[in-house]
């Protein structure tokens, strides 16, 4: 694929505060763009990161016709650049884009730009541990109508951002609150496609949770909203007598790649892993009965996220004493150690840069 590359004549990475990124507030000087006419992908640019113009008549304001993905680029302590899974990403967006009738995109051309960029943009991939560049690539509809029917035309972008953790916690446990009368998805819906009415549907319920001093929502299933789906913006996962429990993909949870991770890690390591279904019940009898070890959340944002409080309807839970436990830091380590280059990556999931 031909890229045309025009440079920004003022770089902003000044204005960069390194030692307090928080996630997702500072974005690079580039940003990749490719159009999608007349049934191809075409004219790729690296650009100034800036406005885009786009009418207000895009049917994709409209009637959501988007796919989004998060990936993270990692500094390795040799000056290189690790890119922790693109393949995988990469899958997920094009399933994503299968839901959303978008056209496809290559895994070729997808990293064809996104390398072109890491490297234009290299000095913003930040080095100390905890950070790293969240690489977002998005494609949205550019048809100008208003009838509800998918469009013919697409642009395809990629932007980056300098990050430190997700959650204001870190790697210190978080406080859930189940979902109540609200559901983000349900089986045939848009549940498992990375799409952003999902992440819209959980805004007013995160809101309220907040306010109840809550980090975030514990989402049960839209049907019988008794069995524990997700958290929104990372999969969950319960240690049980020694045994990794945690939701099956039918269809309306996100397969998170950082999901897959885990699930590879603790088999390597001979720990039982059991994706099955797990009531809401179940988890609030195995921590009566001293069975429920830990809980976590798993995402490429959040890493691995420890949860320490679970309140479902009048009922609060405080798992492992609110403290992170050995299995989810025991995790922790191992993922960002191969991340970052100092743990041996024998799965081969670093794409070196
Ligand atoms: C991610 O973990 O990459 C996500 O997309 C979650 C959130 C930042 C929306």
């Amino acid at each position: 694929m031909d890229i045309k590359i025009s440079k920004t004549h003022k770089s902003r990475i000044g204005e960069v505060d390194f030692d307090n990124l928080g996630f997702g507030e500072f974005f690079s000087d580039h940003m990749v763009t490719v159009d999608y006419q007349g049934g191809e992908w075409k004219s790729a640019r690296i650009i100034p990161f800036g406005t885009i113009e786009i009418l207000p008549s895009v049917c994709s304001l409209h009637y959501g016709q988007v796919v989004f993905e998060g990936l993270k680029a990692f500094r390795t302590k040799d000056g290189s650049i690790n890119l922790f899974r693109p393949e995988k990403y990469h899958e997920r967006y094009n399933r994503s884009c299968q839901r959303l009738c978008i056209p496809p995109l290559e895994f070729g051309f997808f990293i064809s730009g996104l390398k072109e960029l890491l490297l234009l943009d290299k000095d913003w991939i930040p080095k100390k541990k905890g950070t790293s560049l969240y690489i977002r690539p998005f494609v949205f509809a550019t048809d100008s109508f208003l009838g509800v029917h998918v469009s013919n035309t697409y642009r395809f972008m990629i932007i980056t951002s300098p990050v430190g953790a997700y959650y204001k916690e870190g790697i210190n446990p978080v406080r859930l609150i189940t979902s109540g009368e609200y559901a983000r998805a349900v089986k045939g819906g848009l549940g498992s496609a990375k799409t952003p009415a999902n992440y819209a549907s959980s805004l007013l319920p995160a809101e309220e949770a907040q306010k109840k001093g809550f980090t975030q929502v514990l989402w049960l299933d839209g049907a019988e909203k008794r069995y524990i789906e997700e958290v929104g913006t990372m999969n969950i996962m319960f240690v049980i007598d020694n045994e990794l429990v945690t939701p099956p993909l039918e269809g309306s949870i996100l397969p998170g790649v950082t999901r897959d991770t885990v699930i590879q890690l603790a088999q390597k390591w001979g720990v039982t892993v059991k994706e099955e279904k797990i009531s809401i019940e179940d988890v609030f009898e195995a921590t009566k009965n001293g069975r429920l070890q830990e809980v976590f959340g798993t995402g490429t944002a959040a890493v691995i996220s420890p949860v320490g409080w679970i309140q479902h309807e009048d009922e609060l839970i405080t798992i492992n004493n609110g403290k992170i436990g050995h299995f989810s830091q025991k995790l922790y380590d191992e993922i960002t150690g191969i991340q970052y280059g100092e743990k041996p990556d024998i799965f081969g999931w670093c794409y070196r840069i």
